[in-house]
């Protein structure tokens, strides 16, 4: 009877694809971004909502924040299929790694950060904004959720830094030596804008401009593809764009806008 009282799992179970290392892109923004805030939290505890059919994102992401942010950081993988719950036993470590069933209300937990990717892709976009409300009214103050997507070996990505405010910023990341245009990177965008990739929305001008800054710096490919994004992102903010972040983030294949320049309209 351990569980009664406690709400039903919100959300739907849905494909469990997953691989090794792919999420790696948004586990080092996350050091970078979050890391601060859970060095302050009193409990250092992440949700990874949706970690699919194997643990093994789970168990990259505990890795990373443990040897990067603080030894004692607490992952708790929640899956809202209780066949993945049960296959991931094996692969914990409490008190650093658990896993248990739950969904959007997030198990009862209130972890200072949520990662939530490749989850909302399956959904409606209608969907969305109910789903982002549910996690982060169970937040612990201050804390965040990410949510977003990638490919399967995680070379495009998209993510959104959400608080209890809404949303707060976009990340867009991409493995620039396999990159052979950013206008790629639509395919990959979070659920909240993959369908907005349309003439007049903010996200579609974003990412023409994007692609026009790279394709005008084709003449510094021989100085590979690291230079040339940075160029890229460069222009993208000397011709107005509010970039954030300072050129050691764009040097990973990344550019993140605040929410309000690519919302949509
Ligand atoms: C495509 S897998 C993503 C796995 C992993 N996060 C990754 O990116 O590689 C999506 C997983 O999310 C789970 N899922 C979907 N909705 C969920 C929800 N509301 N709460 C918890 N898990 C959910 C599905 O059951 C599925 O296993």
């Amino acid at each position: 009877m351990a569980d009664r009282g406690r709400q039903r799992p919100v959300g739907l179970v849905t494909r469990g694809t997953t691989n090794p290392n792919r999420l790696r892109r948004v586990d080092n923004w996350i050091v970078e971004t979050c890391g601060d805030r859970l060095r302050a939290a009193a409990d250092p505890l992440v949700v990874d909502l949706g970690y699919g059919a194997t643990p093994v994102t789970a168990v990259e992401l505990r890795d990373r924040l443990a040897a990067r942010v603080r030894a004692d950081v607490r992952v708790v993988g929640l899956e809202i299929d209780p066949v993945r719950v049960a296959a991931a036993a094996p692969a914990a470590d409490p008190p650093g790694l658990t896993f248990a069933r739950g969904g959007f209300e997030l198990a009862g937990l209130r972890p200072t950060v949520v990662r939530a990717f490749n989850v909302l892709r399956q959904y409606d976009e209608s969907e969305v904004a109910d789903a982002w409300r549910t996690v982060t009214d169970r937040l612990a103050p201050g804390g965040v959720l990410v949510e977003g997507t990638c490919d399967e070996l995680g070379r495009l990505a998209g993510w959104l830094l959400i608080d209890s405010t809404g949303p707060r910023t976009l990340t867009l990341a991409a493995r620039l030596t396999t990159l052979e245009s950013p206008a790629r990177l639509a395919e990959r965008l979070p659920k909240a804008l993959i369908h907005r990739n349309v003439p007049g929305e903010h996200i579609h001008a974003l990412l023409r401009a994007l692609d026009d800054a790279w394709q005008a710096a084709a003449g510094l490919a021989p100085f590979g593809p690291r230079q040339r994004w940075l160029t890229a992102v460069g222009t993208l903010r000397s011709t107005g764009w509010p970039v954030l972040d300072r050129p050691h983030r764009w040097r990973h294949g990344e550019l993140t806008l605040p929410w309000p320049t690519i919302a949509p309209t």
